[in-house]
């Protein structure tokens, strides 16, 4: 069941990165969206299109990425008022978008409200009182999802989100109250649920379990309230491998234990007219995207080999260890291939790799294993293309922002397209 991560860079795309570090420069972000297009497509074959998917723009709300995802996913996921106007800009009808978040300002409801966004996906009671207010300013129907916080979840998910106290959806305990008050509000719609309980999740049965756990959740109410959502949304967790010696999760399996599941649920009367949707962000363009760095200093201190990059903790906050991690593992890194390191290779040594922020941690990478480093060498960082970018504190020490560079596939190769926003 276990499958093997990818460890080396295809040539075309080793190509596109060398391109990329020499004519936009260093640091900068490469995402390859035929990568990414790859994965929906991954998705809707295992599943049998019986998900749709609803990419979550905080993974990476870049535009060219959300419009070439448009025609693989059913819509987005916005969690802020940021977000819903980058969503519009990139082309998405209002119809096709959800908002989550548990602390969404007035303002930004009343936004969603006014523009008639696709599901506004309710996290407390208090947030339910507001929407039923806004509505009748507008006099409007809202439509809205319930987030449940399930009272239990499996293990093996890198953050946990329900299960225990969460400022995150209803608990599943206080659901039935919940749905008698929203049964007397005239100006809401409840078009169904939505759970989202974990995220970074490697391990297939428990991914399975998780399902299977939502699946019981939306039968026991839906039975208990003689309700028939018309949207049940699967907040997937599902994870990437970013680190030496961790597996891809085994999406085949999953799916061949869940197909029957979803199958068995959308035959309940109650879920006749459900649309299932995976909610999903990093398992889509994670792995589209690479972080590139190059060295400015090689060092040696006290026995250590140290490379000290022009881009570090303040563009690529998760590599450094700091988003969601306790322990820093080192992401996946390769050098990309210069003239010198076509020559045979030299003996391996280790490098501690750091960034140029005066703080100690900013440190990219400890004892990475490389056949000698120098200055100039272009590190490419694996496995950045979600909660990179905007993830990171670009604005702390005040040095030069990452660029955005998008690589179309053309032919057998890539063309470069940077994200001017951002440019010095
Ligand atoms: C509500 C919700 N949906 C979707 C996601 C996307 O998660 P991932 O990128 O791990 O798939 C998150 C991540 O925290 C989330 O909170």
């Amino acid at each position: 069941m276990a499958v093997q991560a990818p460890r080396h860079i295809e040539l075309s795309v080793g190509e596109a990165l060398r391109q990329a570090a020499e004519t936009v420069g260093t640091p900068c972000y490469v995402y390859f969206p035929d990568a990414m297009q790859k994965r929906a497509q991954k998705i809707h074959e295992v599943f049998g299109r019986r998900f749709g998917i609803s990419y979550a723009v905080k993974a990476n709300p870049n535009l060219d990425l959300l419009r070439a995802l448009d025609p693989h996913i059913h819509g987005l996921d916005v969690s802020s008022g940021g977000e819903l106007k980058l969503a519009l800009e990139a082309g998405y009808a209002p119809s096709r978008l959800s908002f989550t978040g548990p602390g969404k300002s007035l303002p930004e409801l009343r936004e969603a409200v006014r523009l008639g966004c696709g599901e506004i996906v309710v996290e407390s009671m208090d947030e339910l009182a507001d929407v039923q207010n806004i509505t009748q300013e507008f006099d409007r129907v809202a439509r809205v999802l319930l987030r449940i916080s399930p009272r239990s979840m499996p293990k093996g998910f890198g953050v946990n989100m329900a299960g225990r106290p969460s400022q995150f959806g209803i608990d599943e305990e206080h659901l039935d109250e919940a749905l008698q008050t929203l049964s007397s509000m005239k100006s809401i719609h409840l078009a169904g649920f939505h759970i989202y309980a974990g995220a970074q999740c490697l391990n297939a049965e428990s991914i399975v379990e998780n399902f299977l756990n939502y699946m019981r959740i939306f039968r026991e109410f839906a039975q208990r309230h003689k309700l028939q959502p018309e949207i049940l949304v699967f907040g997937g967790g599902i994870g990437i491998p970013y680190h030496e010696g961790e597996n891809a999760v085994d999406l085949d399996y999953v799916a061949e234990q869940i197909n029957p599941a979803l199958d068995a649920l959308l035959g309940l009367p109650e879920f006749q007219r459900a649309t299932l949707l995976l909610e999903i962000g990093r398992y889509l363009v994670g792995e589209a995207g690479y972080f590139l760095t190059s060295v400015r200093r090689i060092k040696h201190s006290r026995g250590r080999h140290m490379a000290i990059c022009d881009g570090g903790l303040n563009n690529h906050l998760a590599a450094c260890g700091h988003f969601g991690t306790i322990i820093h593992r080192n992401y996946m890194i390769s050098r990309l291939p210069t003239q010198a390191s076509l020559e045979p290779a030299t003996e391996l040594q280790e490098f501690d790799v750091f960034g140029p922020l005066c703080t100690t941690i900013d440190q990219l990478a400890r004892q990475l294993r490389l056949s000698d480093l120098a200055c100039g060498d272009v590190l490419a960082i694996h496995h950045s293309g979600a909660y990179g970018f905007t993830a990171s504190p670009m604005m702390f020490i005040s040095h030069r922002w990452a660029k955005e560079v998008i690589a179309e596939r053309k032919g057998d190769g890539y063309a470069l397209r940077v994200n001017k926003l951002f440019e010095d």
